[in-house]
């Protein structure tokens, strides 16, 4: 769903503004991709030999009457990426890419993950959703298998996609799709629609197996798992143990009841599965006067995390029933207790970090990893792993005006921790130690750095909150980047690294808070790294501020990994193709190009090709949402430029901008456009480069209530009619992409 993200977060526009991330570069694609390049030269050098033997002829065979020609090895005509033709822009209810190409339904909401859970009849009757998809699939990766089953990053043809399951389609608290006639959409809501509702949210593992050329999911797989917002999880890191986690559920602060609103993904170099926990504020009420109850700094940090005291919860799950599983969504203070281990004043500071799971083994707890920060997290991205260095996790806030983050890790890289005995533990050793830093953005196109810990004295002179330790600065890492005076950027979404060179890209969605002339707190002028500020029509509709997006790009200075410095371009202005190309449509793209709102992002670690997704509402009115394909440069391989506007007291605000090398047909074409009403995200493939799975999430989101019995009124009937499954709800699905010729995609 497009909804704006805004700091005080309404019951309906919590989840996704939109949303999305993740990433396949970590080591072991890396590894096998370098692997699978050697193996091409070696086969060209191989063909090349035999070539030469060839021309050679008899003589090179001693001569003689008996001796056999050798015929010769046609040299294969190497790859060429981006070869296919791109694909128009679309308002069909379909999947569409390019031709010899072919997408497939594969996995979608409600799907049985066990043999003893009936296949799902999509009307709204269905039960067990523990054992089933959850909804609105987000980021999503590919974990390989072998033949036997078991764990083997190169595996192709079986493996394990383990995916995020974001939140549901949803009016006026209820999640329509999921009950027979729409549910209930007022106080109190019954226990068994809560029940549904809070099961389809959170994780799930599945399976999958090629047979011929077709893939399928593996039902009653031992690997299959769901893990849902119920599902305990401990907290790991420097907030274990903290008073600020202290809980009617974990009295010593060490556990949190489940995950929620898990958005972009990220796939650790040891291999593991990382989670970044989203707009999970909005799924908690609290009572008109709690501050008062409070009275103490925790009102600052609610108010700053979306939880203004009165806040109506999304679904109102906190209505179920006097069991501690409903009650857990209620903030507000109403325990006797001093320390909250009585009620659940705390319950939001479990809640927001990058999740860890091991994919492959259901038997290891599931961790928090509290090092990285609290905030409204999308994917996590690592750095290029080199042996006795540091790691880097490049993380982003996705609000209007948040803020872009990275994580180093106090242990160096060892390549033996690429294939570990036990993942879980070499996670604790990476994530659970090193130092939080946020960027701050200059307009000379450099930035730093900055580390976010009670050494700062920017921190611990902050006024409008006082922070106790490290464990405060990192549940209120929002707070404590404001305290040194981070650049507040166009909503951070997916970040990926750039296999080739290191570099980091982000995609900066949307922010309708950008204006020539701010008034009030929350709009900002346009700066250097967010220079746009104009409008876009939709329709009769004006759309203000950045309503298309851009991608940004950071160079690493000095230390690679742990440099405190950065250089810094825009590498793609998101805009109409017939837009001014002097204030709009900065990155001259072309009707083959255009996108809006770009949210995940990441490069395939196999053909290198940067994979770009939307989440939009601007460009609705003309296409669906899509995904794109790209062959970036690097920074500092555009030129500067200054955008000049007129501002209300008649003078020029000229702002300083770096726009990236402009795309040629060649490096950037649409490959893909999705169903109505969906977002495009979750981008994995196999490593071989030959199959990639990605997520339609929330086809159809904009139908009614209203039309529930009323196939005809939906908005979307994808996937069933694209032939998949029962029912004609719309349901959010993995779909597989192939080529038909069995090459790699992109190519
Ligand atoms: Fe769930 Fe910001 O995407
Ligand atoms: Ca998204
Ligand atoms: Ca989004
Ligand atoms: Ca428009």
């Amino acid at each position: 769903m497009n909804k704006p993200n805004d700091l005080a977060i309404s019951a309906t526009d919590l989840n996704d503004i939109d949303s999305n991330a993740s990433h396949d570069n970590h080591f072991n694609s890396i590894l096998n991709a370098r692997l699978s390049r050697r193996n091409w030269l070696r086969g060209s050098a191989v063909t090349a030999a035999t070539a030469v033997m060839g021309s050679m002829g008899l003589s090179a065979c001693g001569g003689g009457s008996d001796a056999v020609a050798i015929t010769p090895t046609p040299t294969p005509t190497p790859e060429k990426l981006l070869a296919f033709t791109a694909v128009p822009k679309s308002l069909a209810d379909v999947v569409s890419v390019p031709a010899g190409y072919t997408a497939t339904a594969l996995y979608a909401l409600g799907d049985s993950l066990r043999a003893a859970t009936p296949a799902y009849k999509n009307d709204g009757s269905d039960t067990d959703f523990d054992n089933r998809a959850g909804d609105h699939h987000d980021g999503m990766e590919y974990y390989g298998l072998s033949a036997a089953g078991a764990p083997l990053a190169s595996g192709a043809e079986r493996g394990l996609l383990a995916m995020n399951h974001e939140a549901t389609t949803d009016e006026k608290l209820s999640s329509h799709f999921l009950h027979v006639n729409g549910g209930t959409t007022t106080l109190p809501r019954p226990a068994a629609e809560v029940d549904k509702e809070v099961a389809v949210h959170g994780l799930s593992v599945v399976e999958v197996r090629k047979t011929g050329s077709a893939w399928a999911t593996v039902n009653d797989s031992a690997f299959n798992r769901r893990v849902t917002p119920l599902t305990d999880i401990e907290i790991a890191g420097p907030v274990r143990g903290n008073a600020l986690v202290v809980t009617k559920y974990s009295p010593t602060g060490t556990k949190t009841r489940g995950t929620i609103n898990n958005c972009g993904t990220g796939k650790s170099p040891w291999g593991s599965y990382l989670s970044g926990e989203e707009n999970w504020a909005g799924y908690f009420t609290r009572s008109a006067t709690d501050n008062a109850a409070r009275g103490d700094k925790s009102v600052a940090s609610l108010n700053r995390y979306g939880r203004s005291q009165g806040g109506a919860s999304r679904h109102g799950w906190e209505t179920g029933g006097s069991d501690d599983k409903y009650a857990r969504w209620n903030l507000s203070k109403i325990g006797a207790s001093s320390n909250g281990s009585d009620d659940y004043r705390n319950e939001l500071n479990g809640m927001g970090y990058i999740v860890e799971m091991d994919p492959y083994d259901k038997t290891k707890a599931i961790r928090k990893r509290t090092a990285l920060g609290r905030y409204a997290h999308e994917s996590a991205a690592f750095s290029v792993p080199a042996v006795g260095q540091q790691l880097a996790v490049y993380m982003g806030d996705d609000s209007r005006n948040e803020y872009i983050y990275k994580f180093v890790t106090t242990a160096v890289w060892a390549a033996a921790d690429a294939n570990p005995a036990d993942r879980m533990a070499t996670g604790d050793k990476y994530l659970d130690s090193g130092k939080l830093y946020v960027a701050k953005l200059a307009a000379d196109g450099t930035g730093q750095w900055i580390e976010l810990a009670m050494s700062n004295a920017l921190i611990q002179a902050y006024s409008a909150y006082k922070f106790a330790d490290l464990a405060d600065v990192l549940v209120n890492a929002r707070l404590a980047a404001d305290a040194v005076g981070a650049t507040k950027m166009d909503r951070p979404e997916w970040c990926s690294v750039n296999p080739a060179n290191g570099e980091i890209y982000y995609t900066l969605t949307n922010n309708s808070n950008r204006t020539v002339n701010p008034s009030g707190s929350s709009q900002l002028a346009p700066d250097s790294a967010n220079p746009r500020a104009y409008t876009d029509m939709k329709g009769s509709s004006a759309q203000n501020g950045n309503p298309n997006g851009h991608i940004i790009r950071f160079k690493e200075g000095t230390g690679a990994a742990a440099a405190t410095s950065f250089t810094w371009d825009v590498y793609l202005f998101g805009a109409e193709s017939g837009a001014d190309a002097s204030k709009i449509n900065l990155s001259n793209l072309t009707a083959d190009q255009d996108f809006s709102s770009p949210d995940g992002l990441a490069f395939s670690p196999y053909t290198g090709i940067c994979w770009i997704q939307t989440d939009d509402g601007a460009y609705t009115d003309v296409t669906n949402c899509m995904m794109l394909a790209a062959i970036p440069g690097k920074v500092g391989d555009g030129a500067k430029s200054t955008l000049n506007y007129a501002t209300a007291a008649g003078g020029n605000l000229a702002v300083d901008t770096f726009i990236g090398k402009k795309p040629t047909a060649d490096t950037l074409k649409r490959f893909l456009v999705g169903p109505v009403g969906s977002e495009i995200t979750g981008i994995s493939e196999t490593p071989d480069g030959k199959t990639m799975f990605i997520n339609i999430q929330h086809p159809g989101e904009n139908t009614s209530l209203a039309n529930i019995g009323d196939p005809s009124k939906y908005t979307s009937q994808w996937p069933a009619n694209a032939g998949y499954g029962a029912g004609k709800r719309p349901r959010s699905a993995t779909i597989v992409i192939t080529k038909n010729d069995g090459g790699r995609i992109g190519s």
